[in-house]
């Protein structure tokens, strides 16, 4: 195959193909340097200004203010589900709260509770994980708990596609937020957070570095009897080169924030846009929605994945093969939910939607 298809993969997803030009352009030798990027020191002057240029491109696409440390992690977002509660448990505050829209957020909790015994305050399993708690009085009504070291939740769950549209109020108790599969599609005050994480594989980059900014002085006391990788501290002292950091992955990210000031113009721009194709898909399952079934409540759906099922298995797997066959690809929902899952990250380009949206029309037309 020598043609791009339309990939709707939930991640590692599309990219900008500007980006992936530009990478091919420079895969032999970047501008000035005689090697490629997989080539050169990391403690060389030209990885250390990539380095500076993806993180004031962060700070500048998110706002991010100065008592905040922008770190590049490996071990994906898994690995932060781990460090997450060794950093920011203490014996003062031993626990601490999660809210539970998804399954990653389930995995993030099973994480935490072996270093400690974590507070569920609000959990969406029994529907499914097809709404939100702030979703109105059918989503619920939950509260911090006193002396909670933190309250982390899952902005996106990738799986479920339910998206929060506000960031959840906790008062004093330090907000942390799984970002990984909504990560720079939208601007976010990052004053209200404690500490932010994502994978870069969806919206950022490659697979294999993960960006966790988090506030100063919550980890500048963390004890130094950590395995010296899994304190963030130890990371932010060494400006995120405590050992060879992922510089490949890096670099695409430095190209994708450049992509996103440069030709996109922006986050709030980035929003407009994915808005916009979400809707595409959105009203087909409004229109048909005695054959398309969305998972997600409506006041919660996603922008970045659309799941929905169909009337029975065998129409789904009609679905799929012929949705292939028309070079849309990776569109099989997970397990959990069935039916279908199209994930219009920030890099999909509005006529892949157009083309799956006409798609789902169509089908729905001639097998209803
Ligand atoms: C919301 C969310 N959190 C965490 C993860 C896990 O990321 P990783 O595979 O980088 O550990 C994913 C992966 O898809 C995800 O979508």
């Amino acid at each position: 195959m020598s043609e791009r298809v339309y990939n709707f993969s939930a991640g590692p997803a599309v990219m900008p193909i500007t980006v992936l030009e530009k990478i091919q352009e420079h895969m032999l030798c970047l501008p000035g340097v005689g090697a490629s990027i997989m080539e050169i020191s990391h403690r060389s002057e030209a990885f250390k200004e990539i380095l500076a240029s993806a993180q004031s491109n962060l700070r500048s696409l998110l706002a991010i203010p100065d008592d905040y440390e922008v770190l590049f992690i490996q071990g994906g977002s898994r690995l932060q589900f781990s460090m997450i509660p060794m950093n920011l448990l203490s014996p003062e505050q031993p626990s601490a709260d999660y809210l539970i829209t998804g399954a990653w957020g389930k995995h993030s909790l099973n994480e935490a509770n072996k270093h400690g015994d974590m507070k569920t305050v609000w959990s969406g399993q029994d529907t499914n994980f097809d709404r939100l708690p702030s979703s109105g009085d059918s989503g619920g009504k939950w509260r911090p708990t006193p002396n909670a070291a933190y309250l982390h939740y899952t902005s996106n769950e990738t799986i479920q596609g339910v998206q929060f549209k506000d960031v959840p109020d906790t008062g004093d108790t330090p907000l942390v937020c799984d970002m990984s599969s909504d990560f720079l599609h939208r601007p976010v005050d990052v004053s209200k957070y404690g500490l932010i994480y994502a994978c870069a594989q969806k919206n950022a980059g490659p697979a294999g570095v993960t960006v966790v900014i988090v506030r100063k002085d919550l980890i500048a006391d963390v004890s130094e009897d950590l395995p010296g990788y899994l304190r963030y501290q130890n990371h932010a002292a060494a400006d995120s080169m405590m050992n060879t950091p992922p510089t490949f992955g890096i670099y695409v990210l430095k190209l994708i924030t450049d992509w996103l000031q440069e030709d996109i113009g922006g986050l709030a721009k980035m929003h407009e846009l994915n808005g916009a194709q979400a809707k595409l898909l959105y009203d087909v399952l409004d229109a048909n929605s005695e054959f398309y079934e969305g998972h997600a409540q409506p006041e919660c759906r996603s922008l970045m994945n659309v799941t929905f099922r169909l009337p029975s298995k065998e129409l789904t797997q009609k679905f799929l093969a012929e949705a292939a066959s028309k070079e849309l690809k990776s569109l099989a929902g997970h397990r959990s939910v069935g039916g279908i899952r199209a994930s219009i990250y920030n890099a999909m380009p509005t006529s892949g939607v157009e083309c799956l949206r006409d798609f789902m029309e169509d089908f729905c037309k001639q097998n209803s």
